[in-house]
């Protein structure tokens, strides 16, 4: 991993996520594959998903793109922070 997607990672890690926003931008960007409840379409159910995968996991997963057909994602990191809470909130 090279030094700047480190330091992403540390500051997401860093900050408090809002589950509303992050549900929010749930909506926007991943239920068209991920299903509107993260019940599962194209791509997999999304619950419990903190169970499988840590946060470094996951935001590799959404910034990484290494999974075709699943996009990599821009997303600054206080909205990452509100979409890892949001994804806790599926437990
Ligand atoms: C174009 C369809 C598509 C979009 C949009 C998409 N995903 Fe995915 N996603 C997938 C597919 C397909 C997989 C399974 C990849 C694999 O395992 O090879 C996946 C896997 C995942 C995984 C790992 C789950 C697992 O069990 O492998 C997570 C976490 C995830 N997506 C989160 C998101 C989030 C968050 C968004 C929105 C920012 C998003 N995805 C947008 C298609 C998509």
């Amino acid at each position: 991993m090279n030094h700047d997607s480190n330091q992403y990672i540390v500051k997401t890690l860093e900050l408090e996520g809002s589950v509303k926003d992050g549900n929010a931008l749930f909506k926007t960007n991943c239920v068209g594959c991920h299903g509107i409840t993260a019940r599962g379409l194209v791509g997999p159910d999304l619950h419990r998903i903190t169970q499988s995968f840590n946060d470094k996991e996951i935001i590799k997963q959404v910034t990484g793109g290494l999974t075709p057909p699943m996009p990599s994602f821009e997303i600054d990191p206080q909205n990452m922070a509100n979409l890892l809470k949001y994804l806790h909130s599926l437990d």
